[in-house]
């Protein structure tokens, strides 16, 4: 039987009972994205979206297993829904990265066995075949593939955004950075055919969607695998990050294209040229940093040193007019001493990124960095989160004030949570507005707004 097949049976087998179910997605976008591959597909199947757990028949939870308090959160919900699961007999689900460390799908046979299903991050297409083994033949289905998974094009897809819309362009990394499970549960580099990539942009452009994020772990090694796991082969012109990056800004309808996350290490100048090119790449990118000491990036493995990642950062600025970075830092890596950490605050000094996501650093089983002896207490991994974000909370602060007065192009995304009266909407640097609506420009627009007032956690402004 085919994955159509089970769906059809799982329809036939569920219809009139109007069955709902829950998704809780933990982790990165491409996490997101996956969701909202399992949603179109369940969808598909007859059952309908609830946010409530206590109303779902089917629950599924898409885990994330970079950090250690993913787990955490997915073990207390579990916790949770036992009793629910005894009550109405709710189907359980497990899917996504956690489930491809076999530490954890042991754990999860042994001390969780009401759950009905877990899948791994090659296999969500799979989803349709479970559901049908559990609704149908009423067994349980635990088996994760251990293999890079094929890439699978045109499943189902039920969007979370009408105006945004989030594109995995290719699976995997191949970095294997000292602290990182990722390489290790999301397998190797797997880029997808860039054909298939610009007719699944097309198509969003013809719904409406106006911006795109392109995802993968690493998407400026994008085609640096030749295409070799896509069926049929793939010859193709656009062989680059770069060739793909204007390929897709020369889509019509898309006004706004993202990308997430690059790797410093493959920044290349025609990566540079083509954003400085393409008026529609956001400035805002995302260019993480990890360390600022030479020595601890080499123990990460990173490919770069603290100066090349400092020219690196100039080179953009320079290159590309209005450009803000964002980043992400993990401080208390294995061994960091005090002065290797005033180098990361040192380049945070002076790069002055506009966002940074920061973290603290979290032993991951199986991984280089989780085998070393020189861990750093925890009481002094948060005092160095402390102290980084105190100096990029005065930074944002700075920063905020700076757009009062300027102009700045925004697609209105709804109402305001706090003033219902007000619109809401980014910055293309991620800065979050609130304006009045002037009775023409609607949700979904790109409107043009003056930025009056700062308000430390979003700025506000007037539409002109
Ligand atoms: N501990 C803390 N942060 C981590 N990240 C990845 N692995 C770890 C870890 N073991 C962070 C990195 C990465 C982001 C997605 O998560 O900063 O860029
Ligand atoms: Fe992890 Fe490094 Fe790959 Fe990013 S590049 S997913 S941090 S191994």
């Amino acid at each position: 039987m085919e994955q159509i097949d089970f769906v059809k049976s799982v329809k036939d087998e569920i219809k009139d009972k109007n069955l709902k179910y829950v998704i809780l997605t933990f982790g990165c976008q491409l996490n997101e994205n996956d969701s909202e591959k399992i949603s179109g597909m369940v969808e598909e199947m007859g059952y309908t979206k609830t946010e409530t757990f206590e109303k779902a028949d089917l629950v599924i939870f898409n885990t994330c297993c970079v950090r250690e308090n993913a787990e955490e959160r997915l073990f207390g919900k579990l916790g949770e829904i036992k009793k629910m699961k005894e009550e109405r007999n709710t189907i359980i689900a497990i899917g996504g990265c956690m489930m491809q460390e076999q530490s954890m799908l042991d754990k999860i046979k042994k001390s969780y066995r009401y759950v009905d299903i877990v899948f791994g991050t090659h296999t969500i297409q799979t989803l349709p075949e479970d559901l049908y083994k559990v609704i149908v033949k009423n067994e349980k289905v635990k088996e994760v593939w251990d293999i890079d998974g094929e890439i699978i094009e045109g499943l189902p897809i039920k969007r979370n955004d009408k105006y945004r819309a989030s594109v995995t362009i290719m699976y995997g990394c191949n970095k294997f950075c000292s602290y990182c499970i990722v390489p290790y549960v999301r397998g190797r580099e797997r880029s997808r055919n860039p054909e298939d990539i610009l007719n699944e942009i097309r198509e969003l452009a013809k719904e409406g969607y106006k911006e795109i994020t392109l995802l993968g772990q690493n998407v400026n090694s994008y085609a640096k695998d030749h295409f070799k796991y896509c069926k049929p082969e793939v010859k193709s012109e656009i062989d680059t990050f770069a060739k793909l990056l204007r390929a897709v800004c020369s889509i019509e309808g898309i006004e706004k294209v993202k990308f997430m996350s690059p790797h410093p290490r493959d920044f290349t100048d025609d990566v540079i040229e083509a954003i400085r090119d393409c008026p529609k790449v956001s400035r805002m990118i995302h260019m993480p940093l990890q360390s600022g000491n030479s020595k601890v990036l080499k123990e990460m493995n990173r490919g770069y040193t603290k100066e090349q990642f400092l020219e690196l950062a100039e080179k953009m600025k320079s290159g590309i007019p209005n450009l803000h970075l964002s980043t992400d830092i993990i401080v208390g890596f294995p061994g960091e001493t005090e002065e290797e950490f005033e180098d990361t605050l040192d380049v945070v000094r002076k790069v002055e990124f506009e966002q940074i996501f920061m973290f603290i650093y979290s032993m991951r089983e199986g991984t280089r960095a989780a085998a070393r002896e020189d861990q750093v207490s925890e009481e002094i991994k948060h005092q160095r989160f402390d102290r980084l974000k105190e100096l990029y909370d005065g930074q944002v602060e700075k920063q905020n004030e700076s757009y009062i007065g300027t102009i700045q192009d925004i697609l209105i995304e709804g109402s305001s949570k706090n003033d219902e009266t007000k619109y809401t909407g980014r910055t293309d640097s991620n800065k979050v507005v609130v304006f009045e609506p002037n009775g023409k420009e609607k949700i979904g627009d790109i409107t043009k707004v003056k930025i009056t007032e700062n308000h430390k956690w979003f700025l506000s402004g007037e539409i002109i």
